[in-house]
């Protein structure tokens, strides 16, 4: 991660101005992912335009393809049949001898890979690109992780908090009545938990709305809950650290290059995260390394 890190850094380091979604949050996490799950690197280019298909307002043609490329499905399922007759050391092989052993139909390990495909990048991205935002209208914060970069846990731990990248959890059903706020929800229906709002509420978190990498009870819920809290959170949780303190570390005057309110957000009920966040610095000619 250290290493993935600090060579998409090294590419834009010395031109002064970077366009971070693009060229560091996004490469990063699809690196690793891909690195995890054995998919070679020179097809990663397709998967952004895939997965970002999947998780926008209009889902449209979720199986949506770059003209003249493979579509999700198709691509994957070839990836499997090599993996099956020249299994490798990854996760997707892993899978694949489960495969073999009856534990799940191809339909099923191909929605599995993509699954982890895009959960494993999408949401880390985002966690790459907003605390960026948060940690720059914060500057005594980010002040702190540069002096302390021990911090950097902490910080993740407040972005997930004060700007997750996730907008709801996954669906529940009421197995029973429940009452919320003096509503009565009955039996077997769907309930959409929005995460920013119990981040927010000030019976829970004291001073909701700042950004304080101090807060030492922060119980938040920006990874789920119970049987479904999220798979990879410690990965994601180990990138955002990686990122978020070797960015401003390497490039201690990093500054929006257009006014916070005016960054376009991702077109999505799922995902809330930047589309696009312009940066300028002072360039470095010869990186230094970090890790
Ligand atoms: C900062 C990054 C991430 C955030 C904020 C995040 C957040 C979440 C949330 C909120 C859920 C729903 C949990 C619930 O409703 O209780 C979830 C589920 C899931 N996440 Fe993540 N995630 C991140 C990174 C990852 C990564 C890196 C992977 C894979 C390597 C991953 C794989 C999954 C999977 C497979 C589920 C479904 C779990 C289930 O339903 O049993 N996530 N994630």
């Amino acid at each position: 991660m250290q290493q993935v890190t600090d060579s998409l850094i090294d590419a834009f380091a010395a031109r002064g101005e970077a366009e971070i979604i693009a060229e560091f949050a996004y490469p990063l996490p699809i690196t690793v992912i891909c690195e995890v799950l054995g998919i070679p690197a020179a097809d990663r280019s397709l998967f952004r335009q895939w997965t970002s298909n999947a998780v926008s307002v209009e889902p449209g043609d979720v199986d949506g393809r770059l003209s003249g490329t493979p579509s999700p499905g198709e691509y994957l399922r070839a990836l499997v049949t090599t993996k099956r007759r020249a299994p490798e050391d990854d996760l997707i092989s892993v899978l694949v001898e489960h495969e073999k052993q009856g534990g799940l139909s191809e339909p099923e390990l191909v929605s599995m890979i993509f699954l982890l495909l895009i959960a494993g990048h999408e949401n880390t991205a985002a966690l790459i690109g907003n605390g960026i935002v948060a940690l720059l209208d914060n500057p005594g914060q980010l002040t702190l992780l540069q002096e302390r970069p021990e911090l950097a846990a902490a910080t993740v731990e407040e972005v997930l908090r004060y700007d997750g990248p996730m907008e709801l959890a996954a669906w529940r059903f009421t197995t029973e009545p429940v009452e919320i706020g003096g509503t009565r929800i009955p039996p077997g229906e769907p309930v959409l938990i929005a995460l920013a709002a119990a981040h927010h509420d000030p019976a829970r978190f004291p001073e909701p709305d700042r950004f304080d990498l101090s807060r030492s009870d922060n119980p938040h819920l920006g990874f789920g809950y119970g049987l479904h809290h999220c798979l990879g959170a410690p990965l994601g949780r180990l990138e955002g650290e990686v990122a978020l303190a070797t960015l401003f570390s390497r490039l201690p005057d990093l500054a929006l290059a257009m006014p916070a309110e005016r960054l376009p957000r991702q077109p999505s009920s799922i995902v809330r995260g930047l589309h696009e966040l312009p940066v300028v610095f002072t360039p470095v000619r010869s990186p230094r390394r970090s890790g």
